[in-house]
C-alpha cells in the first residue's frame, strides 16, 4: 500500500524548487511523492525539467480562462484528477481566488525568498538589499488568501554581503530554499506540522534541520 502523500508542485518558471522536491522524494523514507507538476506557462523551463525527472507535468494556461475562478477551477480539476493531497507553490506567479485558497487551507504551501513577514511580494531580494538588512533568507508557509502572509512552517537564514546584488543574494537564498522546502514538506506530509487555528503546530519528534536552517558563516 502506498502511504506517501501525493504532492502537486505549481510552477511558472525555472522549477529548481520542484526539482529539489522531486530529488528529496526519491529517498525511500520520504513521506511524499511528486504526483503532478502544473505550470500556468507553456514555456516554463521547469516543464522540461519535470519531464526529464519522469514526473507527470501538465499546462493550465491562465490565458485560456476568462476569470481567476475559471483558471482556479481548471487547476483544481487537475489536482482532483491526480488525487493530490498537498500542493506546493514553487515560483508560481498566479494569485488564487480566496475561495480556492480557503478550500485548500492547510493543504497548500509556498516558498518565498525572504524572512517573512519582511519583504512580501515581488523582488524580495532587492527589497532586502535596499533595506540594508544583514540577514535574509527564505520562508515556507501555508497559503492563505492574503499574499505571503500565511502561518510559517520553516525558515532559513542567509547572510547579506556588502557587495550583494539582487542576483547574488537570490542565488545564496535559492541554495537554502533547496534545503528548506523538502524539509518543510517532510514535516507537513508526515503530520508533524499542521495548521491549527491559524498557527503552525509542530508535534512529535522532529528534526530541527527540517524547519530551521542556517549555513556556517
Ligand atoms: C524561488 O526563489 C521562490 O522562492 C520564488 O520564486 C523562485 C522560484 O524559483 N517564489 P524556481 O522556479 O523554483 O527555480
Amino acid at each position: 500500500m502506498n502511504m506517501r502523500t501525493r504532492l502537486a508542485v505549481l510552477i511558472s518558471g525555472r522549477g529548481s524548487n520542484m526539482a529539489a522536491l522531486a530529488h528529496a522524494a526519491r529517498a525511500g523514507d520520504y513521506p511524499a511523492e511528486v504526483a503532478l507538476v502544473v505550470s500556468n506557462r507553456p514555456d516554463a523551463a521547469g516543464l522540461a525539467r519535470a519531464r526529464e525527472l519522469g514526473l507527470h507535468a501538465v499546462v493550465v494556461d491562465h490565458r485560456g480562462y476568462a476569470s481567476r475562478e475559471a483558471f482556479d477551477a481548471a487547476v483544481e480539476a487537475a489536482l482532483l484528477n491526480a488525487r493530490i493531497e498537498l500542493v506546493c507553490h514553487a515560483g508560481f506567479m498566479r494569485i488564487q481566488s480566496a475561495e480556492f485558497a480557503s478550500r485548500w487551507l492547510g493543504r497548500q504551501l509556498n516558498i518565498h525568498p525572504s524572512l517573512l513577514p519582511s519583504f512580501k511580494g515581488l523582488q524580495p531580494q532587492r527589497q532586502a538589499i535596499e533595506a540594508g538588512v544583514r540577514i535574509s533568507g527564505c520562508t515556507v508557509h501555508f497559503v492563505t488568501p492574503e499574499l505571503d502572509a500565511g502561518p510559517i512552517v520553516a525558515q532559513a537564514a542567509v547572510p547579506v554581503d556588502a557587495g550583494d546584488t539582487p542576483q547574488t543574494l537570490a542565488a545564496r537564498i535559492l541554495a537554502a530554499e533547496h534545503r528548506l522546502y523538502p524539509g518543510a514538506v517532510r514535516l507537513v506530509a508526515s503530520g508533524h506540522a499542521r495548521l491549527v487555528e491559524g498557527r503552525v503546530a509542530l508535534a512529535g519528534v522532529v528534526n530541527r534541520a527540517d524547519f530551521l536552517y542556517a549555513p556556517e558563516l
